[in-house]
């Protein structure tokens, strides 16, 4: 253990029924820094953040929160601790308003809690804040990805856990997705994230972790590996690098 790390999987073994995704996982990600999971489809990246989030509990191996074990806690216990999780694809309330669905977001927290926070939220989404009576479904795909990071920063998490949020987003929009999500782990949040959108990624993550088969095959500096000559090579095959 390592108290500069805000997540530790430690040789952490998982998966579905009998068979098993993570293969004896080891990685750390830093605290306060976007940290990337990149690999082919089925390596095992969502699993990742769905055993990171307790949806999926380890067989063996231990996995730690700012060097505190938090293997096998529930999704209610998880929260509290202050992981986040936004899937892939839409996971609103589609006929409720935005304002809405950050009540429902803060659900943990009580009514009174969640509307003094609600306003804090706004703050960084200010195209939100003037759809607040809005039914969710009638924004746009990027509106709709703002706010289900707003309902996650309602909790004040640690630790944001996001998969594939560029997913039928403009090339602008996930540049603004990814910006925020930089401006929050410079505030001291830890963004762990998984996207296929390397180039882009890379621009704005500090670390890249590579998956193949449920195993660590690099971790590295994001800077690094963007300024690698020869990413597109190293990925051929593994990840998708786009032009
Ligand atoms: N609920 C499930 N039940 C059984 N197997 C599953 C389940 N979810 C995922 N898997 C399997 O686990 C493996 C890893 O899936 P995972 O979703 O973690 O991959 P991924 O790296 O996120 O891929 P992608 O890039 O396609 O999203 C795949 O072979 C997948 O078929
Ligand atoms: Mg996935």
């Amino acid at each position: 253990m390592n108290n500069n790390y805000c997540i530790e999987f430690n040789d952490v073994l998982a998966g579905y029924k009998d068979f098993m995704i993570l293969n004896n996982l080891s990685f750390q990600a830093k605290r306060g820094c976007i940290t990337l999971l990149l690999g082919p489809n089925g390596a095992g990246k969502s699993t990742v953040l769905k055993t990171l989030f307790g949806l999926l509990k380890p067989r063996t191996g231990r996995i730690y929160l700012d060097g505190e074990e938090i293997t096998g806690l529930n999704q209610k216990e998880l929260l509290a601790k202050g992981i986040a999780f936004v899937p892939q694809g839409r996971n609103l309330f589609g006929q409720l308003s935005v304002f809405e669905n950050l009540e429902l977001g803060g659900i943990t927290l009580g009514m009174k809690t969640t509307h003094e926070r609600i306003p804090e939220v706004l703050a960084f989404f200010p195209r939100l804040k003037e759809r607040l009576n809005s039914m969710a479904s009638s924004l746009s795909g990027g509106e709709q990805k703002q706010l289900e990071i707003g309902r996650a920063l309602l909790l004040r998490p640690k630790v944001i856990l996001i998969d594939e949020p560029s997913i039928g987003l403009s090339p602008l929009v996930v540049q603004d997705v990814f910006k925020l999500l930089r401006k929050l782990a410079d505030q001291g949040t830890t963004v762990l994230m998984v996207e296929q959108n390397v180039k882009s990624a890379l621009k704005y993550a500090d670390e890249a972790i590579a998956l193949e088969s449920g195993q660590k095959v690099l971790q590295k500096d994001a800077a690094d590996l963007l300024s690698d000559p020869h990413l597109e090579r190293l990925f051929l095959g593994a990840v998708q690098v786009n032009p």
